[in-house]
């Protein structure tokens, strides 16, 4: 079935100049890019976007981090492409559940830190392209 995902380059990606690397693993998967761009979020934005996270002991810094700089927004469409950008992410812990040969897994060491985000579930990436792109 042909999905959308929500993807973003986290501002750690892009500064540390991996945007072409993500990019390029999303697309030699055979995903196809809907929208693309590059943007600084306001507060607003990223605790819209991490509502689920609104209490947890790190959400402070992750608004922090998430507003930091510049990142990149993606729309990622494909056959189950949910998953399928997941597996190329690796789990958030960097290095106890990402695997080597993922992105998280190659390129991240810590949870804060993972480089990408990509939606969890069929309604995380209708609610957050809605957020990122209402245009679409
Ligand atoms: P992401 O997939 O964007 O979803 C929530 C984000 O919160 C996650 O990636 C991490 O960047 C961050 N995060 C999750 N758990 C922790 C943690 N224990 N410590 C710091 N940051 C975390």
């Amino acid at each position: 079935m042909t999905e959308r995902t929500l993807v973003l380059v986290k501002p750690d990606g892009v500064s540390r100049g991996l945007v072409g690397e993500v990019i390029s693993r999303i697309e030699r998967k055979g995903l196809k890019l809907v929208a693309l761009e590059l943007r600084t979020v306001d507060r607003e934005l990223a605790v819209q976007h991490y509502a689920e996270h609104d209490g947890k002991s790190f959400f402070g810094d992750l608004l922090e981090f998430i507003t930091s700089g510049p990142l990149v927004a993606a729309v990622v469409e494909g056959p189950r492409a949910i998953a399928a950008f997941r597996q190329l992410a690796g789990g958030t812990d960097p290095v106890e559940k990402a695997a080597p040969g993922s992105i998280r897994g190659d390129f991240a060491l810590e949870t804060q830190f993972n480089l990408v985000h990509g939606s969890d579930s069929a309604e995380s990436a209708a609610r957050e392209i809605k957020l990122w792109f209402p245009e679409l």
